[in-house]
């Protein structure tokens, strides 16, 4: 039997599709280096972005958004100062910089992006598989630590607050936000409600340069803008080290929606939980992660053959 040309086409277009859908999902809600490749550094992950190394990244989308949304991720990314030697070791001079960024698809004009980004500093007090014993590894969403009742309430509150904000919606979120006692949040951050928080606008995000030999992200063909940086001090100690480095951060996200530009035709708020996602033992990589990022290919292959030889058996 012959080929036609053209079926061929055809077919291998659908194999290759197929494919590249599957690419764009993430093996789970928050991935690390593993997933995105990190050049290693030893046994270590390591991740330079513009001018910052860290020892790992947490990589998660933004769900529950809009169709004009979809595709869009957070990243955190943590760089741990060198510790000092000594007798210093019990003393908060250990700095701990997390860095966020916003991943958008290729196709996105950003500058349509309005809005506001808020950066819960404070670990929620609920970890994630808390059973298990590596912390480092550990991963997960919002709703294994946070109150559903809270995510809602919290999410319903600040799309509220921007849609009554008079003048800068991130300003005027930032000071009721800081106000806002949501009894349904008891626990969320220590101290105040929310605990301590850093607001930046969307409108005002940079770009980051893709320089470096690690783009954490997935799909690569994504851009990253830079959304803050956030120093904390702790000592030398490894408690310190898992508490600070892996720690759980929530990020709310509040696209607005008030000018004919932006990317959603109403206010539209989600909350991200991010965290470095390390398997630092080369053995867990082995039955983990990476087997299944692998599996998941593969099915993707298997697929795109299954549709190859359906298409074949029709000639
Ligand atoms: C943190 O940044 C410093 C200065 O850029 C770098 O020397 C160091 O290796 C980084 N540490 C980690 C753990 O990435
Ligand atoms: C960034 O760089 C990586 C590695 O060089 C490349 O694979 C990716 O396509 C680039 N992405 C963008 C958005 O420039
Ligand atoms: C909030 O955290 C930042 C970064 O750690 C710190 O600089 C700031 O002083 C904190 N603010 C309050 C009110 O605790
Ligand atoms: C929105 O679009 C309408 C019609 O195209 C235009 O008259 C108006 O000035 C625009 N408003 C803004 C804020 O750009």
């Amino acid at each position: 039997m012959q080929l036609k040309p053209s079926t061929l086409a055809l077919a291998l277009s659908l194999f290759v599709s197929s494919t590249i859908a599957e690419d764009e999902e993430l093996s789970s809600t928050l991935v690390g280096c593993d997933e995105v490749s990190c050049p290693k550094e030893g046994i270590n992950d390591r991740c330079t972005v513009e001018d910052n190394t860290f020892l790992g990244i947490g990589l998660s989308r933004i769900r529950d958004v809009p169709s004009s949304l979809e595709g869009f991720s957070l990243v955190k990314g943590v760089n741990v100062s060198d510790g000092l030697a000594g007798n210093d070791n019990d003393k908060p001079t250990r700095s701990f910089k997390s860095f966020y960024y916003l991943g958008t698809p290729s196709d996105v004009e950003t500058r349509d992006l309005s809005g506001c980004v808020v950066v819960f500093n404070d670990a929620p007090s609920k970890k994630f598989n808390q059973n298990g014993n590596d912390v480092r590894a550990a991963s997960g969403s919002c709703s294994d630590v946070i109150d559903n009742t809270c995510i809602e309430r919290l999410t319903e509150k600040a799309t509220e607050l921007a849609d009554e904000a008079d003048g800068n919606v991130c300003t005027s979120l930032e000071r009721e936000l800081k106000s806002a006692s949501l009894d349904e949040c008891n626990g969320f951050g220590n101290g105040g409600n929310l605990g301590n928080f850093t607001v930046k606008s969307l409108g005002d995000l940079n770009a980051v340069k893709n320089s470096s030999d690690c783009w954490p992200i997935q799909p690569k063909s994504d851009q990253l803008m830079e959304i803050a940086s956030i120093t904390a001090l702790n000592d030398n100690t490894a408690t310190a080290l898992y508490d600070e480095a892996y720690k759980i951060t929530p990020v709310l996200t509040v696209f607005t929606g008030n000018d004919n530009s932006s990317l959603v035709d109403k206010t539209a708020s989600q909350l991200t939980c991010l965290k470095v996602v390390t398997e630092e033992d080369p053995s867990d990589d082995e039955d983990s992660s990476e087997n299944s990022a692998v599996a998941v290919k593969a099915s993707g292959f298997a697929a795109g053959i299954a549709v190859l030889a359906g298409i074949l058996a029709l000639l």
